[in-house]
């Protein structure tokens, strides 16, 4: 991808596949090393040593190559609350998403890397390190995976020959595990070919931006949303890849770029629907708006 965004964007890349490179070294020895457990006492939201070391590298890289710019790293915003986005160019990143995959060694999980300016995500550069996968994309230069240009399925398949994948997270409240189980009954009403959970947010997105899956849906619930740092390297990914993106409801955390319209999408909202083309989002969209009144 050729842009001004150039040095980014190497710089980007390159503590990617640092990052990844640690989390091959630890698959299969993780559960061993070292796992917290994030909010209240019985939480099930884990993050490692590893989580940890890949920010503090991140962190420590894009300090030193961009001293004037602004980092959000999960496992800092999450220890002290996530800081409104300001107008100086600002890193969103994610160490490893699908970290409770990782602990499992379940190798569906992924380091991510985004860039905001002017309040607006530009970049994105997420890395799988399981399928040595590495997927860029910078605002207006389309969207690429392993150099090789990235697209979304776009003609809108009927429903029994879609992939749709959904995310339960760690919502275990009554309501919350109704609102999950009444959009997979509905999905499976619809006849849907497969619904899937990966437990990555950030794969989730990059699976409809390539064309794997047709669509995707999280975020049903009030107390465990995907936060911006799950949304914001994907976004700039999957927007360059043609997919279509909106939400569920309003919800979304204060300080985020917002100026859209109030049903527009942006990495500071609490929900997501993504789709391959317009027409999937917006059934999906209904669809998945519908089954949680009726799930009330
Ligand atoms: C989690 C994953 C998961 C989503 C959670 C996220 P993490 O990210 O993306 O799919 O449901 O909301 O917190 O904690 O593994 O980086």
């Amino acid at each position: 991808a050729k842009s001004g965004a150039a040095r980014e964007l190497a710089v980007a890349v390159d503590v990617a596949l640092q990052c990844g490179e640690n989390m091959r070294r630890c698959h299969g020895v993780t559960a061993a090393s070292g796992i917290a457990w994030k909010g209240e006492a019985g939480s099930i939201d884990p993050v490692t040593a590893t989580d940890e070391e890949n920010e503090r590298l991140v962190q420590r890289v894009l300090h030193a190559a961009f001293p004037s710019h602004e980092m959000i790293g999960e496992e800092t915003a999450t220890a002290n609350g996530i800081p409104p986005l300001g107008d100086k160019p600002t890193w969103i990143v994610d160490p490893i998403d699908g970290t409770a995959n990782f602990v499992h060694g379940c190798t569906l999980s992924c380091v991510s890397i985004g860039l905001c300016e002017g309040r607006r995500p530009v970049l994105g550069v997420v890395y799988d390190p399981y399928l040595d996968e590495l997927f860029v994309a910078v605002r207006g230069h389309g969207a690429f995976c392993n150099g090789k240009r990235i697209s979304v399925h776009a003609p809108a398949p009927d429903w029994d020959r879609s992939l749709i994948l959904i995310e339960p997270g760690y919502e275990r409240s009554t309501t919350g595990i109704a609102k999950t189980l009444a959009l997979t009954g509905a999905l499976l009403r619809k006849n849907v070919q497969a619904v899937r959970i990966n437990g990555s947010a950030v794969l989730s997105i990059l699976w409809v931006a390539c064309g794997r899956a047709n669509g995707y849906v999280a975020g049903l619930h009030v107390k465990d949303c995907a936060k911006p740092w799950d949304w914001c390297a994907g976004y700039v990914i999957a927007k360059e890849a043609g997919a279509t993106f909106a939400r569920i409801d309003e919800r979304s955390y204060p300080g985020g770029p917002g100026g859209g319209s109030d049903s527009e999408f942006d990495i500071y909202s609490q929900s997501i629907v993504l789709a391959g083309s317009e027409q999937t989002c917006d059934e999906l969209r209904e669809l998945t708006r519908e089954a949680i009144k009726a799930a009330l």
